[in-house]
């Protein structure tokens, strides 16, 4: 993702705006000194808060307000226009706020505000039990930040197989892969910040049973944590290559950050790669990979990449991309062996290449909740409230399979932004808030400079209609099943997601949402 630099453009709005020139719902981009200031009026309230968005620099301005919120344009981040305070995941952290003063007719804003990110954790003698999190990601992390955040008191144990801590995990198949971008920005936060929040965080430690009757778990290294709650959040684990040289040093595959460190430092040396697989994430390693310089060959055994999740349209644009970067693609055969030299192909064909990276898909990792007898149906299986069939465990993230509201059916994704709203919402319901996982299901995937922003469940439609140019990568695709939309992909149509978002929203929950300005 390209770190966009907010230029402060628009009046100072510490001189004094006329109410008459914000209009009622609209958005004002205005400054306060160096800061990019984002003016909304709703009704006879003002708000001012900053335009950046706290992920990755998204022009607020651009995005959408709904209600007293707004959502960043990128990745849907959401914000609330009274204080700043991030209200959905991606982003983590707030985003500024300013107070805003009436004279007459003109509209002053003042000081900022205060907005901390994160409640103080209280001290340990307020405890108030034991809370584990099985799982250092996406969905572990937001459960432990929401925790401390909803003002809970006792021990948080974090216990994660990865050597680091938390990390922006699509970022490892991104920038940072790429390297445009530096380490510093992969860890959610710094280790000190668990600290700080009395969040007792564990990595490198592997459990490897959960004894329900005793609410206890079992590691590798022989000891044992036990929990009054447990959320499971274990993620996904790239599936393995069962052919010959497929374990040989030069393959590699990508789930965590070390994985990315040994990509990287295959690249040192590396000339040509061979991308098995022309998933998500094997088609942007690939894209990094080019940025790297390497001759990139990817193998798949689709006609076209994607075509079954973004159809034949989508699939056949990014394969341009790819191929417009000088990416070459061998298409409708696989891997039947490789050796330190080569890459065989079912075709016959040999390819070059001294680092093969493997992106064939995820499993979820589920071997847990399943030795220890919790429902499974493809995934854990979890009630709205994201509890799974034992009232003292959740489940959170890859694994979960919960009802979703918006398709009706229960449905598991693998997607960044649902895991950490996943995590957000177990850790409320963890300490009795009763919140329904209602967020309708949205991923982005980053093809060079080209975003694709999907939102909704279409894991199998009869008919998808284009609106647009897909090759001018403006455009909108819908996709139906029985004449019902299940899912929109948008390129270069930003706002055009969001909106579907709200669609999506209204049509399963109507009275509620008030959408106003974009
Ligand atoms: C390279 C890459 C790029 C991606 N890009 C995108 C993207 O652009 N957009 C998008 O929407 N999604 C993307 N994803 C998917 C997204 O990262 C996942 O959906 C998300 O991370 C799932 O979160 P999670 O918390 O369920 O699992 P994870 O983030 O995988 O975390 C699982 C945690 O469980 C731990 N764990 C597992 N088993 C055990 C055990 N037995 N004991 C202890 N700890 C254990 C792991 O060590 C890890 O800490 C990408 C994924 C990858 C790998
Ligand atoms: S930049 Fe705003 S959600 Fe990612």
């Amino acid at each position: 993702m390209t770190e966009a630099t907010p230029t402060p453009s628009g009046p100072d709005l510490t001189t004094g705006l006329d109410l008459a020139h914000i209009p009622d719902n609209a958005m004002v981009l205005g400054h306060v000194g160096p800061e990019a200031v984002l003016l909304v009026r709703r009704g006879e309230e003002i708000f001012a808060i900053g335009n950046s968005c706290s992920h990755y620099h998204g022009p607020l301005n651009e995005g959408l307000v709904v209600g007293d919120t707004v959502r960043c344009p990128w990745h849907h981040a959401c914000f609330s226009l009274r204080t700043g305070e991030r209200l959905r995941a991606p982003a983590l952290d707030p985003v500024p706020c300013w107070r805003v003063e009436r004279q007459g007719s003109l509209v002053y804003v003042r000081e900022k505000r205060d907005t901390a990110a994160v409640a103080p954790a209280r001290p340990a003698s307020e405890a108030a039990g034991v809370i584990v999190i099985l799982g250092g990601g996406a969905a572990g992390n937001s459960a432990a930040e929401t925790l401390r955040h909803e003002g809970f008191g006792g021990r948080i144990l974090m216990l994660s197989a990865d050597d680091s801590v938390p990390c922006d995990r699509p970022n490892l198949s991104k920038d940072y892969l790429a390297g445009s971008a530096p380490e510093e920005w992969v860890p959610l936060r710094p280790p000190e910040f668990y600290r700080e929040h009395g969040i007792e965080l564990h990595l490198g430690v592997r459990v490897t049973a959960i004894d329900r009757a005793n609410r206890r778990l079992q590691l590798e290294d022989g000891s044992t944590h036990v929990y009054d709650k447990l959320l499971i959040a274990t993620g996904a684990d790239p599936v393995r290559l069962n052919l010959p040289g497929g374990d040989l040093p030069h393959v590699c595959y990508l789930r965590t950050l070390a994985d990315s460190r040994a990509i990287i430092a295959q690249t040192a040396t590396a000339r040509r790669a061979v991308v098995i697989g022309a998933s998500f994430i094997g088609l942007e390693v690939a894209a990094a990979l080019r940025a790297r310089q390497l001759e990139v060959h990817v193998v798949a055994p689709e006609a076209i990449p994607m075509e079954r999740v973004m159809g034949a349209e989508i699939g056949g644009l990014v394969r341009a991309l790819h191929e417009q970067h000088g990416v070459h693609f061998h298409l409708g055969t696989t891997a039947i062996a490789i050796d330190p030299r080569n890459v065989t192909l079912k075709t016959g064909e040999k390819l070059d290449a001294d680092l093969v990276v493997v992106g064939v898909g995820v499993r979820p990792a589920l071997g847990l909740a399943e030795k220890a007898g919790l429902e499974i149906d493809r995934g854990v299986v979890v009630d709205r409230n994201l509890r799974a069939s034992d009232p003292n465990i959740f489940a959170a993230g890859d694994i979960a399979r919960w009802p979703d509201p918006h398709s009706g059916e229960n449905i598991r994704v693998e997607h960044w932004v649902v895991a950490q709203r996943q995590g957000q919402a177990a850790g409320r319901n963890m300490v009795g808030r009763n919140e329904p996982f209602d967020a309708v299901p949205f991923f982005w995937s980053m093809h060079y400079d080209v975003s694709i922003l999907y939102v909704g469940h279409a894991e199998k439609w009869d008919e998808v209609e284009i609106d647009g140019s897909v090759e001018g990568k403006n455009c909108r695709a819908t996709y139906r099943r029985d004449g019902r939309v299940l899912a929109v992909a948008t390129i270069g149509r930003d706002l055009e997601s969001l909106r579907a978002e709200v669609d999506f929203e209204t049509a399963s929950h109507p009275p509620t949402l008030q959408q106003t300005a974009g």
